[in-house]
């Protein structure tokens, strides 16, 4: 869900809408628009994109400086418009957008209709309204103190009334919210993008934080009503990073931004040298990071597939045994954190709750938690005790790219800065540096080679189902390339260990089924070529990756996709590239909205 909240001299209408579009990767199955309009508030709403918010408001333009609008991706009550933010009071006095989970919804919901109250939509949403409602005489910040002490669960919210005009509020707890300091004028978001055309100068809430802003100042207090001082800080992304700027969708760009995207994770932190790695964010944690026995991976989606990724990398470059864990099953099983456990998060939103969570349950048993994320500032960040940021600009298309590679490259960096912790000098570093160095123009050559991968995309397009198989460090890659064609495609794609497919996957190989085998020249190669024959036998179509200049595998395969030799460590930041490309073109032949898959959303904020 996204949050945009204005208030100033210009026409909050358009202000809004400009806003919340930039955030709709963020949940786009609803939107809703609250201002004050003449002393009394005016709402709209409308299912599906925000466009079609937009489109009612042309015909009955908002006349007003402040207003509060929402993009939501449900999870209490279906898409309708009953249940698309904002939620008013009894009185259609208040009006609420919210981010977020509350858990005590049901007992909030009686205890509000016995004092009288109606609801009106299906979502946990409508008691803060209910809740304000209660608490409200004349000053509004203190009825959203009042209300928010109540809830148990999450929530960013923005709060208008007509009984206080002339103010926005906005609270926090576990769900980002982000003031815009802007000239004479102010924004609440719960993501950056939506004002980066106005300002760059923003603060973050913190939990349990509430926000009072009107059109010539703003405050921040927690919610016992104490002032809190808080820093304002630069935004260092600007406007090209959030645009399309010519690609078609914002994931063909983030594609396409991967070599540059590398250059700039690496940038001042790789030097070729003798103590090549230079990780900032991690200088004061040298000590601990020494001391580490085992290491721990949280993540979800594909930040889980390169913590995999970085699970062998740190196992093979630094000889540490690593573990990798969906967050959401690492927090509620009681997991084991020993003296020198160092817990790693994945995330590249930072934001992503599942994550949080367990990132807070490893703490709480005393773990020293390292964060890999992208977005600055953001909860994980924050909370972390060290990290490594990826510094790759924003990821809009909700099929994560750029992020992956950044991650797998971050991963890299960071164990070879444990291997150089621990050994000062390592003869084979150099080396690992050059072959680093060389990957955005290796992922260049393979982007290059885009109209081949379209042109199979072409062939597979109508299929209904498909096999990734891959080994070692690629094994997690085709886990990823599987995902990254059923987010998109809604083709069903599985990934297996390729050796694994003997028991179970090999059941659903027929003509139909196409099996796209990561096959680059290392330890496993032999293997693998086993694996396409045992599909070849059962009659499976083979879309084989493979390594410039073997021509063995030509007569194998019926599509092969070539990319440039590589160390076998460092081969998932160039096999995923045709993954990716494939997935893409093969979602656009089908109709689909590929930066806004069905269903899902960029950053999930609820567990
Ligand atoms: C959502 C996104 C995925 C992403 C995952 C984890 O499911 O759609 O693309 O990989 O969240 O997000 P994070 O921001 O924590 O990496």
């Amino acid at each position: 869900c996204g949050i945009v909240g204005y208030i100033g001299n210009k026409e909050a209408g358009k202000v809004l809408l400009d806003g919340i579009k930039r955030l709709e990767y963020r949940g786009y199955d609803s939107s809703g628009i609250a201002c004050i309009e003449n002393g009394t508030l005016r709402y709209e709403k409308a299912i599906g994109e925000v466009v079609e918010l937009e489109h009612k408001l042309n015909t009955n333009p908002i006349i007003a400086n402040m207003g509060i609008v929402h993009t939501r991706w449900a999870t209490h009550g279906a898409p309708t418009v009953e249940n698309a933010h904002p939620h008013m009071d009894c009185r259609c006095e208040i009006a609420v957008v919210h981010n977020g989970i509350i858990e005590n919804y049901d007992y909030l919901t009686s205890y509000l209709e016995k004092r009288g109250h109606i609801f009106k939509s299906q979502t946990d949403t409508e008691v803060l309204a209910h809740l304000i409602e209660e608490n409200l005489t004349n000053n509004l910040e203190e009825a959203v103190m009042s209300a928010v002490k109540m809830i148990e669960g999450t929530y960013g919210i923005a709060v208008i009334s007509t009984k206080d005009p002339g103010k926005i509020v906005a609270a926090r707890k576990g769900s980002p919210l982000i003031i815009g300091i802007g000239d004479n004028e102010y924004f609440i978001t719960s993501d950056v993008s939506a004002t980066l055309e106005h300002t760059r100068n923003v603060i973050y809430l913190d939990d349990l934080e509430v926000a009072i802003i009107t059109p010539d100042n703003y405050e921040t207090k927690t919610i016992e009503n104490i002032t809190s001082l808080k820093k304002i800080e630069e935004v260092l992304w600007n406007m090209d990073m959030i645009e399309k700027s010519g690609f078609q969708h914002f994931m063909l760009k983030e594609i396409h931004e991967q070599p540059q995207a590398l250059q700039n994770l690496m940038r001042g932190r790789v030097d070729g040298g003798k103590a090549p790695i230079k990780l900032g964010g991690l200088s004061h944690c040298e000590k601990d990071l020494l001391a580490v026995k085992r290491i721990v991976v949280i993540a979800c989606g594909t930040s889980w597939h390169a913590g995999l990724v970085g699970e062998y990398m740190l196992e093979e470059l630094a000889r540490i045994p690593v573990e990798v864990e969906y967050a959401s099953e690492f927090r509620y099983r009681n997991p084991i954190i020993e003296k020198d456990t160092l817990v790693m998060a994945i995330s590249q939103s930072g934001e992503t709750a599942d994550t949080l969570a367990a990132m807070r349950e490893a703490k709480n048993k005393g773990a020293k938690v390292l964060a890999i994320c992208n977005v600055v500032g953001s909860s994980i960040a924050r909370e972390a005790d060290a990290g490594i940021y990826l510094h790759i600009g924003p990821e809009i298309g909700v099929a994560s790219t750029k992020a992956f590679t950044a991650q797998v490259a971050a991963f890299y960096l960071f164990a070879l800065h444990i291997l150089l912790l621990r050994h000062k000098t390592d003869p084979k570093v150099p080396e690992m540096i050059t072959a680093i160095n060389s990957i955005p123009g290796k992922i260049q050559k393979i982007l290059d080679r885009e109209e081949e991968i379209r042109e199979m995309a072409d062939a597979y397009k109508d299929k209904n189902h498909a096999l990734y198989l891959g080994r070692g460090f690629n094994y997690p890659v085709a886990l990823e390339g599987a995902l990254k064609l059923k987010e998109i495609s809604y083709i069903h794609a599985q990934g297996y260990p390729a050796a694994e497919m003997k028991h179970g996957p090999i059941a659903l190989i027929d003509e139909n089924m196409p099996v796209i085998v990561i096959a680059t020249k290392d330890a496993t190669y032999g293997k693998i070529l086993n694996n396409i024959e045992e599909v070849k036998s059962r009659k499976g179509r083979v879309i084989a990756i493979a390594t410039e200049g073997d021509e063995q595998i030509q007569g194998k395969a019926d599509h092969v996709v070539y990319i440039p030799d590589a160390p076998a460590v460092l081969t998932p930041l160039l096999s995923v590239i045709p993954l990716q490309l494939l997935a893409y073109h093969m979602a656009v032949m089908r109709g689909c909205n590929v930066d806004k898959p069905r269903n899902l959303a960029k950053s999930v904020t609820v567990e």
